[in-house]
């Protein structure tokens, strides 16, 4: 089947000389839930603007949906109706008099009006919980309220492909539980989903595939388990093995556990306890 998002040789050098993409190949399968991850500097965000469209690539091919795509303003508006991005940084990304005109603005630049405009906007404002925030400017709100609204923005445009730039950072306990819930819901409704994080520990948890980057080149990517279960490329990368991998690893348990009640139910019998 042909990868949704696709890139063959992807380059890219910025105007002063920084080679911040060295010849990536990477595809993503409908779907997917795929996680960037890479230390500071390794290209995940110059990665995540190219797939959505706001940087041109210096050299090599980006397909979306078998089509290469080039940057004229037709083909982009077409690209921009299919992926949305949520910025790392969201003062890069917000510029509206008021919350409200933030998370408007795209559904009303791509034709909604009406009803199915207003339950779009309030749809994403009520998953990213900022409806008390609606009538604010975005410039004053704190930088997690900014996050937040960022992701309204983007929900509200309800595109097939959701690009996510460091979703968790800066957002708090409540913040994490509504972006993760908000990415579940676009994930049951076969949305194709691609972030970059800092996390191994989330990723691991979250991502059905992953993408270790390293100085602008994907050095492995494939099933989640798999690439952490290559713990040389994940050293080379500055990557934390997760816990729980260390964890089965080094106590001989028959696979990684899914989750925490797995965990400790694992244990248990490890240790001869009754798992009841
Ligand atoms: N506008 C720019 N001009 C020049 N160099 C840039 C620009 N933006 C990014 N870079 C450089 O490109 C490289 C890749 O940066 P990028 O922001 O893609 O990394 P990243 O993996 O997202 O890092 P982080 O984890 O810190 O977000 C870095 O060396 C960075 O300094
Ligand atoms: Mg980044």
């Amino acid at each position: 089947m042909t990868p949704l998002l696709e890139v063959r040789g992807l380059r890219h050098t910025y105007p002063d000389g920084t080679q911040a993409l060295q010849g990536i190949n990477l595809a993503v399968p409908r779907g997917a839930r795929l996680a960037l991850l890479g230390e500071n500097g390794s290209g995940k965000s110059t990665l995540l603007h190219i797939l959505g469209g706001l940087l041109k690539a210096s050299g090599g091919d980006y397909l979306y949906d078998g089509e290469k795509v080039s940057h004229g303003k037709r083909e982009l508006d077409r690209l921009f109706r299919r992926v949305g991005l949520v910025f790392q940084d969201p003062d890069v990304q917000l510029f509206a008099p008021t919350v409200f005109q933030e998370v408007s603005f795209g559904p009303k630049n791509f034709g909604g009006k009406g009803v199915s405009l207003a339950s779009a906007v309030e749809e994403a404002m009520t998953a990213a919980g900022i409806e008390h925030l609606r009538d604010k400017p975005p410039h004053f709100l704190s930088y997690g309220q900014k996050k937040r609204v960022a992701l309204a923005a983007v929900l509200a445009l309800d595109t097939e492909t959701v690009l996510f730039d460091e979703p968790l950072a800066w957002v708090d306990l409540r913040g994490r539980d509504m972006v993760l819930s908000a990415m579940e819901e676009l994930h049951r409704r076969g949305r194709t989903l691609v972030i970059s994080s800092h996390n191994p520990e989330f990723a691991f948890g979250w991502a059905d595939r992953v993408a270790v980057m390293k100085d602008g080149r994907v050095i492995l990517d494939g099933e989640t388990r798999e690439v952490f279960g290559n713990r040389e490329i994940l050293a080379e990368a500055g990557i934390d093995e997760p816990f729980r991998c260390r964890l089965a690893r080094e106590l001989d348990l028959p696979r990684v556990p899914e989750d925490q009640e797995t965990l400790v139910l694992m244990l248990k019998t490890k240790l001869g306890r009754r798992t009841t």
